[in-house]
């Protein structure tokens, strides 16, 4: 009967992968490219292009008063394209395009919406979004800067402790405020993670941004990198929590020091070859730091701090007491008298 369920349940996997690869083939042809420079959209003029994920494309701009903007539009590539005058939007021909592409929309919009009442010097800030062009933009306030995904590859890992201890800490406070509005990022990792060349660094792409009450339902427009993002987030009925987002600081803190991604977490969950940081890197990192990068990418969210502050608390602790042997007995040393305050919601 189990054996059943599971053998039916990969032939839907397996479906929904072929049907995945059939639109990703049809979507290679989308014109998706980006608003040629001098476009004028609102009150903004493009620049150029810096960027683009799967669902928006990223440009430097610049408004009236000639401030230098970034303004990120809604395109989704697998389900838009750009039109024949070159810069409305359109969805493809699928069926089911139109509507999932609505739905994206109206999220994107609501997300713009709500991180425009954010203003924290750790989060980017979205100084105005609007409709336009049968999409939806999102205006944020340039920085001069580099982004920690680019940093890693120019230094090839390897980064201090000081720098982990100089970045790592705002990014916790902006994120605790976030948690604190009830909403999750879902999508932290080194390319979202933006150093200001005058320091203090901030939290950027929320464009997996999710409300807490909704974090059971499973949101089609939701981005998962593998390596950054936890378990309970590659699948579609996982418990999504402040611990989701912590498990992704600890992987972004973990690939400063070794300067690769770490593996995906479904991966580790069937088989974890992924030796604990305290193992590896403990010659040249503090014992603090790297049980408390473990403890965030514990494959169980359970087992995770569950409060930005636990994992901040564990990172302070100067001396642990003593070194444990064993990983049980490193994870009984750190979940030993905490309390979930997570536990009974939701
Ligand atoms: N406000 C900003 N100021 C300067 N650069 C930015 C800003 N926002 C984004 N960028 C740059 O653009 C890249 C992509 O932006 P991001 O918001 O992560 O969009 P996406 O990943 O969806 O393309 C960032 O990694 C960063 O290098
Ligand atoms: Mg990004």
């Amino acid at each position: 009967m189990v054996l059943a369920l599971v053998v039916s349940r990969n032939r839907a996997r397996r479906r929904i992968q072929q049907v995945q690869v059939r639109q990703t083939r049809m979507s290679e042809t989308y014109d998706n490219h980006g608003l040629p420079r001098g476009t004028r959209i609102d009150s903004y003029v493009i620049d150029r292009t810096i960027g683009g994920g799967g669902f928006s494309i990223v440009y430097l701009a610049h408004g009236e008063d000639d401030s230098q903007v970034i303004i990120k539009e809604y395109m989704p590539r697998k389900l838009a394209l750009r039109a024949p005058d070159g810069v409305s939007v359109l969805t493809g021909p699928e069926s089911e395009a139109a509507e999932s592409f609505a739905h994206g929309r109206r999220l994107f919009f609501q997300e713009a919406s709500t991180l425009a009442t954010i203003k924290h010097p750790n989060i980017v800030n979205v100084t105005n979004f609007f409709r336009a062009n049968g999409t939806v933009y999102m205006v944020m306030a340039y920085e001069k800067g580099i982004n920690l995904q680019e940093y890693i590859k120019r230094h090839g890992g390897g980064l201090s402790e000081k720098f982990i201890r100089t970045v790592f800490p705002p990014l916790l406070k902006g994120l605790k405020h976030i948690h604190s509005m009830g909403l999750l990022h879902l999508d932290i990792k080194p390319g979202n993670i933006y150093l200001r060349t005058g320091g203090n660094p901030l939290l950027l792409d929320f464009g997996a941004v999710h409300v807490m009450q909704q974090s059971r339902k499973y949101q089609p427009t939701q981005v998962i990198t593998p390596g950054f993002a936890p378990y309970e987030q590659l699948n579609p009925g996982g418990y999504v929590g402040p611990w989701s987002d912590l498990y992704a600081i600890g992987a972004s803190m973990r690939a400063c020091i070794d300067g690769v991604t770490p593996p995906p977490a479904d991966e580790r969950r069937m088989r974890d070859t992924m030796k604990p940081a305290t193992v590896l890197f403990r010659k040249n990192y503090s014992m603090a730091l790297l049980a408390a990068i473990d403890w965030a990418m514990e494959v169980d969210a359970l087992l995770r701090p569950q409060t930005v502050d636990q994992l901040v608390e564990a990172m302070d602790k100067s001396d642990p007491p003593e070194e444990p042997t064993t990983r049980e007995s490193l994870l009984d040393l750190l979940t030993r008298d905490i309390t979930l305050p997570w536990s009974n919601k939701g």
